[in-house]
């Protein structure tokens, strides 16, 4: 099969090709704005060339810090959180071998994560694994300032200078923030760590194809290259044509904007490999970051199924009908499995015997698909051959380029993010925080 397509046959009951092509207009429009940089938010623009401007120079920079930090140790630890985190453990999460950390072969460090939470508990247990274990951290915030990787960068650091002292210490820590503003990139300068850049021009969540999620991917072992080459493919596809009959990313947003008009507020993101959670985690911060503003916006949700069809299907095959589903759907799995033939057959399964477990899994999957659509639930599908790092830089730059456009369609401006203010200047205020003294006093009122 072809390295990608997105069909919409199935939601066809449900929109006519009459509503999907009326934006065609738009469509042409939008993506004029992002191609010169005129659109709302165009300060935020530079992921758009991000695949072919990136250079050899920089490339090899991050294989040979990448390097280093599997040299040196047992344990990588990401810290970071919202965009300067999920595209990381999204891709890792994809290539990575599901019980990774329990084989003895590795070659490369193990992945953990911090400074995505606030829980006292998580960061405690993971001190416990790291005592006896040699470590390095990647340190990675945009602002510099975020308190959740600030608290988790804290600990660490200490950690690590009490057991490696300070030299050894400033060789395990790589920080990955602003070229110039912000406490991270002054401790980073005072301290001497090794420091990567994240352009001005890129947003958090648009950030996975710079050094914040470039780094971790190459210390975890995997091919940045064609991650890359992949993003470059489909920038070349989608250059081609805007039309929504050509061009995957305009008949994607036009469709999901013509279902939302009809009352679709709802999009699941359905895949049925469990190593694409995380990917759902990533396309959920895209999308939701990305278009909740104003009132308005599709709210991104997930499943794992078959997982889920034993717990939310029952919603989505009767609730409320206000969802549509896009599958992300693969096309071969990386293993080979069947199921074996059994003599007494108590479990019924050998008429599937001999049949390989990917099979039954895409039987599964066409046969949701038939009966969700029948319970009235829309269905979008993007069609992958596999799961490898040109297919998922491929996906990347698909999602990335259909939420600009798709995000410029509702009339928003998809690269800001002013709603996630309101909780952080509550907690400061909750906190004390020198500055807050007057919300300070107004809060504890309300409590
Ligand atoms: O997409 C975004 O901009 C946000 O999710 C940020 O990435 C997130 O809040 C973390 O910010 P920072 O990188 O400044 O620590």
């Amino acid at each position: 099969m072809s390295e990608f397509v997105f069909s919409y046959d199935k939601a066809l009951n449900f929109v006519t090709k009459v509503e999907i092509h009326r934006f065609q207009e738009d469509i042409d429009r939008h993506f004029k704005a992002i191609y010169n940089k005129t659109g709302k938010g165009n300060d935020f623009l530079g992921w758009v060339d991000l695949p072919d401007n990136i250079g050899e120079t920089l490339i090899s920079r991050i294989e040979d810090a990448a390097k280093k930090m599997q040299d040196q140790s047992d344990v990588f630890v990401v810290i970071g959180i919202g965009g300067s985190y999920l595209g990381a453990r999204a891709v890792i999460e994809a290539l990575s071998h599901h019980f990774g950390h329990l084989r003895q072969e590795k070659k490369s460090p193990v992945i953990l994560y911090a400074g995505n939470n606030i829980s006292e508990d998580y960061l405690a247990d993971l001190m416990d694994v790291l005592k006896n274990r040699d470590y390095s951290v990647a340190v990675i915030s945009k602002s510099g300032t975020t308190t959740e990787p600030a608290i988790a960068f804290r600990i660490l650091r200490e950690d690590l200078e009490s057991k490696y002292g300070t030299e050894e210490s400033r060789r395990r820590i790589v920080a990955i923030t602003d070229r110039e503003k912000g406490a991270l990139k002054q401790l980073a300068d005072e301290k001497g760590y090794e420091t990567f850049v994240i352009p001005d021009d890129v947003g958090g969540r648009y950030s996975v194809l710079t050094p914040v999620g470039l780094l971790p991917i190459a210390v975890a072992g995997f091919d940045i290259r064609q991650l890359l080459e992949g993003a470059k493919a489909m920038k070349a596809l989608i250059s081609k044509s805007e039309k929504i009959d050509e061009n995957p990313v305009s008949a994607y947003a036009a469709v999901r904007n013509a279902l939302y008009n009809k009352g679709y507020t709802t999009e699941i993101m359905v895949n049925y490999e469990p190593r694409l959670f995380y990917f759902t985690e990533w396309w959920k911060q895209l999308f939701g970051e990305s278009e909740g503003k104003e009132n308005k916006g599709i709210f991104p949700a997930g499943v794992s199924f078959t997982t889920d069809l034993h717990s939310m299907g029952q919603y989505i095959q009767e609730g409320l009908r206000n969802i549509f589903e896009t599958v992300l759907s693969v096309e071969n799995p990386r293993r080979e499995l069947t199921i074996p033939d059994d003599e007494k057959n108590l479990d019924k399964l050998n008429y599937i015997a001999g049949k390989a477990i990917h099979e039954v899994n895409r039987q599964a999957e066409l046969g949701t698909m038939l009966a969700h659509v029948d319970g009235g639930v829309p269905n979008l599908r993007i069609s992958v051959p596999e799961i490898n790092e040109n297919i998922l830089g491929r996906l990347i730059y698909f999602y990335e380029t259909a939420c600009a456009l798709s995000g410029y369609i509702l009339g928003i401006n998809p690269f800001d993010q002013p709603g996630v203010e309101a909780y952080k200047r509550n907690m400061f205020a909750l906190l004390g925080k020198p500055g807050f003294e007057k919300e300070t006093e107004n809060i504890r009122k309300r409590l």
